[in-house]
C-alpha cells in the first residue's frame, strides 16, 4: 500500500491550470463553447510543451469554458478534493484575472466564484486557504494597474499578488506602481522569477517589487551572491520540479537542481504549478523527486515542513501545522 502523504502546504498552484480534461469538456458543452479536440485524449496528447510560451498557448485557450461563478466553483472544489487526497493541508491558489476579464468575464465573476468554493474548504476538506492574485507580465503595467483597481471591492478576498506568465522580455520592474499600491493595501507579494528568465530577475523581485517569496527561482544558481543573500534572508523558493522538466528548464527530473538548492542553505518548497498539464499533484512531485533524486525520508519532512515555514500563516496556525 503507498505511504500516507507528507501533511504540507501547496504555495505554487495556478487554480486554471487544474482544469482536467474531463472537466474542460463537461464545461465546454455547458456553456456552448466548441474545443478543437475531439475527445479528452486527443487534448492530452496535446501537453507536450517546448517551453513555457507553448504551455501557456494551450493553458489560455483552455480557459474560455470558464465562464460562470458555478464554473470558478466547480473548478475549485475538485482540486481541493484531489489535494485532500494528497495531504495538502493548507493552500495559496493563484489565479489570472486578466486570462478572464480579456474574454469579457467580469472580475466580479472570477474571484466570487473562487472565494465561494475556498469558504467551504475548511469545513469539507480540512484545507486552509488564501487566493494571490497574479498580473500577467507580458501585458502591460497599466493593465495590471487597471485590473487591482477593479479588483478593490474584492480586496477582502485576496491575500497577496503575484506574477506570472512570460518572463523573458518582462522584468519584475515594468510592474514596481501595481506592487507599491497591494503593498499599501496590505497584501502579500510573490513573484515568478529565474523560472526561464535571469537571476538578474529574481533580484529585482526582491528589490524593486518586495516580494517575500520567489516561485520558481531555479536560476538564482547563476549567481553565487544571490544565493547567498536567498539563504541568509530566508527567502522561501516555491520549486515545481515536474514543471520544470516538462517546460524543459531541467532536461531530466534526475538533473533537476532542488539538491544544489537544498545544500546551498535555500529555503526549498515542492508545488506543482499545474497539475493538470504536467503529470502530477503536489504528492506526485514528491514521490517523483523522492524517486529521481534520491531523497531520503528526513529531507522530505523538512521539504514538507518547509512549506508551513513559507506560508502566510499566523505564528499560531503555523505551529498548529509544524
Ligand atoms: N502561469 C501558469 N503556469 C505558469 C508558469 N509555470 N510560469 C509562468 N506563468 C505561469
Ligand atoms: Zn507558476
Amino acid at each position: 500500500m503507498p505511504a500516507k502523504p507528507l501533511p504540507k502546504a501547496e504555495l505554487h498552484l495556478h487554480i486554471e491550470g487544474t482544469l482536467e480534461p474531463e472537466l474542460a469538456f463537461a464545461l465546454a458543452e455547458r456553456n456552448g463553447v466548441t474545443l478543437p479536440y475531439a475527445t479528452t485524449e486527443e487534448l492530452r496528447r496535446a501537453y507536450s510543451f517546448k517551453d513555457l510560451q507553448s504551455f501557456l498557448d494551450l493553458y489560455y485557450a483552455l480557459m474560455a469554458v470558464l465562464r460562470t461563478e458555478d464554473d470558478f466553483a466547480e473548478l475549485v472544489d475538485a482540486y481541493l478534493a484531489r489535494a485532500a487526497a494528497q495531504g495538502v493541508r493548507h493552500a495559496e491558489i493563484f489565479f489570472d484575472p486578466q486570462a478572464h476579464t480579456a474574454r469579457g468575464v467580469p472580475i466580479g465573476t472570477v474571484i466570487e466564484g473562487l472565494a465561494r468554493a475556498l469558504d467551504g474548504s475548511e469545513t469539507r476538506y480540512g484545507i486552509s486557504t488564501r487566493l494571490i492574485m497574479c498580473f500577467l507580465r507580458d501585458e502591460s503595467g497599466q493593465s495590471a494597474l487597471e485590473t487591482f483597481e477593479a479588483a478593490r471591492p474584492h480586496l477582502h478576498r485576496i491575500c497577496g499578488v503575484g506574477l506570472d506568465s512570460a518572463e523573458v522580455g518582462n522584468p519584475p520592474s515594468k510592474f514596481r506602481e501595481v506592487f507599491q499600491r497591494a503593498a499599501d493595501a496590505g497584501l502579500h507579494r510573490v513573484a515568478h522569477a529565474g523560472e526561464e528568465g535571469p537571476a538578474e530577475y529574481i533580484t529585482e523581485a526582491l528589490d524593486v517589487l518586495g516580494v517575500e517569496r520567489i516561485d520558481h527561482g531555479l536560476r538564482c544558481l547563476e549567481d553565487p551572491a544571490l544565493v547567498e543573500r536567498l539563504a541568509r534572508d530566508r527567502v522561501p523558493l516555491t520549486v515545481c520540479p515536474l514543471s520544470n522538466v516538462r517546460l524543459r528548464c531541467v532536461d531530466r527530473l534526475a538533473d533537476h537542481p532542488l539538491p544544489a538548492m537544498l545544500a546551498a542553505g535555500l529555503l526549498v518548497t515542492v508545488n506543482s504549478d499545474d497539475p493538470s498539464y504536467f503529470g502530477g499533484y503536489v504528492d506526485d512531485n514528491f514521490t517523483a523527486i523522492r524517486e529521481a533524486l534520491r531523497l531520503d525520508d528526513e529531507t522530505l519532512r523538512m521539504l514538507a515542513a518547509n512549506s508551513f515555514r513559507a506560508a502566510f500563516l499566523d505564528d499560531r496556525a503555523r505551529h498548529d501545522y509544524l
